[in-house]
């Protein structure tokens, strides 16, 4: 198989999902299109205000998004415009305050630790500005251990760890530790790490923030592979040149969506 070819598993999924809800003729095609028109995220009136005791901070207000299948979002604006906090709420690292969440059509706002734990396994990649890898493993342990959450025994989670390194360009840098690599270097193993798993949704948050201007765009050049193999991306960042990038952006302004289709 070339290796390429593991990034497609995603789209496969979207694919089989419209097969297994098809019938016969004519019908087949509404359902085609029903399937593919249905939003992968859904947020209604989700708002987030953080309990500082004797003060409240209202992060997010009144956020209703749709992102579809496949779709490749930027997400624009002022520092502290809850950008974010919006990001750990759609990668399921947080919770809600008020309002609801769906991804595929099920509402995690509902959910409890552990089955948000187990969607966020399942269905969500989540790439950090400061890459967030664990210093005392190295980076294939790194790389390994979301796999090793969903249960898949030691030598598969090698071999999937491996498959993904080789595809970030970094299969002679397995055995080094985080501290051993460039920031680059570093980013590309947080996103094989993301998507070890096949999640259909990668989330982003300022991904190239932390780089020099050639890692940045070996980074932004593994995002673009992985939308055209369907995966949905979403990404916050602060640069035009990279929110041009993407097919749509939202850009985001006092805790709220200024603009769901901003022009960069
Ligand atoms: N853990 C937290 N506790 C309290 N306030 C927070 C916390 N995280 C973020 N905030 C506040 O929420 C607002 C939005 O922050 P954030 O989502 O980090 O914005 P951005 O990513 O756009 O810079 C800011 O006013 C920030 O100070
Ligand atoms: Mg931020």
């Amino acid at each position: 198989m070339d290796s390429k070819n593991i990034w497609m598993i995603s789209l496969c999924k979207i694919e089989d999902d419209m097969l297994s809800n098809t019938n016969s003729g004519f019908s087949t095609d509404i359902k085609h299109s029903e399937k593919y028109i249905e939003p992968i995220i859904k947020t209604r009136s989700l708002e987030k205000i953080y309990d500082m005791g004797n003060i409240q901070v209202t992060a997010l207000k009144n956020i209703d998004i749709d992102i579809y299948p496949g779709e490749f979002v930027a997400i624009m604006g002022p520092s502290g415009s809850g950008k974010s906090t919006l990001m750990h709420i759609l990668g399921c690292l947080d919770t809600p305050t008020k309002g609801k969440y769906f991804i595929d059509d099920t509402e995690v706002s509902l959910m409890h630790k552990n089955q948000l734990a187990k969607i966020r396994n399942q269905k969500v990649g989540f790439v950090f500005q400061t890459f967030n890898l664990l210093p005392h493993l190295n980076v294939l342990k790194n790389v390994e251990l979301p796999l090793m959450y969903s249960g898949i025994k030691s030598s598969e989670r090698t071999k999937k760890a491996k498959e993904i390194l080789i595809n970030v360009g970094l299969e002679d840098r397995m055995s080094h530790k985080p501290s051993e690599l460039s920031g680059g270097q570093r980013q590309r193993v947080a996103i094989a790490r993301a998507v070890v798993t096949r999640p259909s949704i990668i989330l982003a948050d300022e991904p190239t923030g932390n780089l020099d201007s050639q890692s940045g765009n070996d980074v932004l050049a593994i995002f673009k592979e992985l939308h055209n193999y369907g995966n949905t991306i979403i990404l916050v960042t602060h640069d035009t040149q990279i929110a041009k990038i993407a097919q749509r952006v939202i850009y985001i302004k006092d805790g709220e969506v200024a603009d769901g289709n901003f022009n960069v």
